[in-house]
C-alpha cells in the first residue's frame, strides 16, 4: 500500500492504484508508519479498521484472513480479532489498534 502523512495521521488515497486492495469490502493491505507496520482492512463499504500487523509473540507480520475477519500469524499460529484481541496463542498480548475512518475516498489512520 501507499500512505502519506497528513498532519499527525496516515492517509491512504483509494484512487492510488497501490491501494486498490482497499477499494472493496474484504480487502486489506499493509502500510508502514514511522513506528509501526499497520494492517488496514476494508471491513465493509463504510467501515475500515487499522491495527498493528506485527504479532506480539515474536514479531512476525500477520496476514489478514477475510473469511474469519482475523489476523493470522504465519510463524506459530497466533490469531487476533480486528479489535486486536488474542483469539489463539501463543501470543498473549493484544495488537495495538488505531482508529481509522473513510471519507471522500481517503482512509485516515490516526496514529496518536
Ligand atoms: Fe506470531 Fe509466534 S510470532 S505466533
Amino acid at each position: 500500500g501507499s500512505a502519506t502523512t497528513c498532519g499527525a495521521n496516515l492517509c491512504l488515497d483509494l484512487g492510488d492504484p497501490m491501494n486498490q486492495d482497499l477499494t472493496a469490502a474484504g480487502g486489506a493491505l499493509v502500510v508502514d508508519s514511522d513506528t509501526d507496520t499497520i494492517m488496514v482492512v476494508r471491513v465493509s463499504d463504510t467501515q475500515v479498521a487499522a491495527l498493528s500487523a506485527i504479532c506480539t509473540h515474536s514479531g512476525c507480520e500477520n496476514l489478514y484472513t477475510e473469511s474469519s475477519k482475523t489476523l493470522d500469524c504465519p510463524c506459530h499460529g497466533s490469531q487476533f480479532s480486528l479489535t486486536g484481541t488474542v483469539l489463539r496463542g501463543p501470543a498473549r498480548r493484544p495488537l495495538k489498534v488505531y482508529s481509522a475512518s473513510l471519507a471522500n475516498n481517503i482512509i485516515t489512520v490516526t496514529l496518536g
